[in-house]
């Protein structure tokens, strides 16, 4: 018998097999909140950030603003941010320990002060998340940059226009060379950029700060300026929570309708899903999702605008109950599979080869107790406990909360058997 007790992190208890239908709001992006919020930075006017959702790793970007000086509290689903009383240019471990996009406060910092002080993220459990293109920019736009003690330190006597190509796409790094240069007057040139709809995001905001921003390709042409005001943004979507939704309705043949979303951010994942034989319509904002996806299909994760990376443990759900084989090949991390050993306990035929995994479609999934080991694997095990049969136990929690907004609750009111059960220790 499954002990179903939750000892040291809150639990998912989830009865698989119900079909799921209704409708959804989709909640604002996680991953355009928290760059958009550290923009915040860059000047001394209050600021308005809407439908930011409530996630973890929200709630320590702005602990972090309140602990550099500002003022930022919570007024329905808006963040509404005073930084007039910034006074530190420094990001503590508490913090970045807590959440790697702390990094991207190292740019506004520098910006506003002309030196910061970042503790030095860690890697995370889907691989060792070097930082060395931010550090390479800062270098590039003159800044002494050294790592002392766990924490980066960098200095910059005066602010002068660069040119600056980064050797990989990355999604951070660009918007931490962005958010420097939007202070930054004259004429900059970034190239190799990330073109992810979180950071196209971002240059709304700095566009309404005062920044010009140019982008043609993967090249940005930015002209900063040295007063940036203050700005009311509303996020865009989370495309990665929609398309989590839709694997949802997918893997148990449903009829759900996502509500705020931009079709234009999930094409690839429509276009994947659409392979597997999944009927989606596109409704203005919304997206109609009915039927199955049963087609076996090869997936290859890539920046935008190929297949997320973040969408590549929910689809595994799909491709692992298919009526075939499918190879899942990761090139944006180095250990992203973490979520296969979960899945194998409930039944899963995965076989991992370095970057691919070769998945052979089952005839079902079986319930089991799993561990979440980062935050999309986490979802794809709550995904799989909605298919499975039986009884599903995901554990560790606080993965999925760093990243989804009352998730259980929305798959409760699309008809999932679903509960949390609270930790015993909190
Ligand atoms: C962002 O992480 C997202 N996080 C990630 O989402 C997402 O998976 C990732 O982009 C890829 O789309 C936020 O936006 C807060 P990268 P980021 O820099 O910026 C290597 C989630 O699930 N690299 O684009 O850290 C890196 O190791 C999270 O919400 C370097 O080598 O990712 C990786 O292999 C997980 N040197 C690749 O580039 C660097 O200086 C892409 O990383 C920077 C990155």
């Amino acid at each position: 018998m499954m002990n179903i007790t939750s000892y040291t992190s809150d639990a998912l208890l989830i009865e698989g097999g119900t079909r799921l239908s209704g409708r959804v709001r989709v909640s604002g992006a996680k991953n355009a909140s928290l760059p958009i919020i550290f923009a915040t930075i860059l000047t001394s006017d209050p600021c308005t950030v809407e439908d930011v959702p409530q996630l973890l790793d929200v709630k320590n970007a702005c602990d972090l603003l309140l602990m550099l000086g500002a003022e930022a509290h919570r007024k329905g689903d808006s963040v509404l941010i005073d930084p007039s009383g910034i006074s530190s240019h420094e990001a503590p471990p508490e913090i970045v320990r807590k959440m790697r996009a702390s990094i991207l406060s190292l740019g506004p910092l520098l910006a506003r002060f002309g030196t910061a002080r970042v503790a030095l993220p860690g890697g995370c459990s889907i691989g060792a998340r070097p930082i060395d293109q931010h550090l390479k920019f800062f270098a590039k736009a003159g800044a002494d940059v050294s790592l002392k003690d766990g924490f980066i330190q960098v200095e910059l006597k005066n602010k002068k226009p660069l040119e600056f190509s980064f050797e990989l796409i990355t999604v951070t790094g660009t918007e931490n060379a962005l958010l420097y240069l939007s202070s930054v007057e004259g004429r900059s040139i970034l190239r190799n950029i990330a073109l992810e709809p979180e950071v196209m995001d971002l240059v709304e905001v700095l566009r309404k700060m005062g920044a010009e921003i140019e982008i043609e390709g993967r090249t940005a042409v930015v002209r900063g300026s040295d007063y940036l005001k203050g700005f009311h943004h509303r996020v865009i979507p989370d495309r990665i929570e929609a398309g989590t939704l839709m694997v949802a309705s997918l893997l148990t043949d449903g009829e759900v309708y996502l509500e705020n979303t931009v079709p234009e951010h999930l094409g690839s994942v429509i276009d994947t899903l659409r392979s597997m034989g999944a009927s989606i319509e596109r409704r203005d904002n919304a997206l109609l999702v009915r039927g199955k996806a049963t087609r076996p299909v090869d997936v290859y994760t890539s920046e935008f605008p190929g297949f997320p990376t973040d969408m590549q443990a929910q689809v595994m759900v799909l491709l692992s109950l298919a009526e075939g084989k499918s190879r899942v090949y990761e090139s944006i991390f180095e250990n992203r599979f973490q979520h296969v050993y979960e899945l194998r306990k409930m039944g899963a035929k995965i076989e991992v080869r370095g970057r691919t995994a070769l998945v052979e479609g089952v005839e079902e999934l079986r319930g089991a107790e799993v561990f979440s080991t980062d935050l999309r694997a986490s979802a794809s095990l709550v995904l799989a406990g909605l298919v499975a049969k039986g009884t599903t136990v995901v554990r560790d929690l606080y993965h999925l909360d760093r990243g989804y907004e009352r998730l259980e609750e929305k798959l409760k009111e699309l008809g999932a058997c679903v509960e949390r059960l609270p930790s015993l220790v909190s």
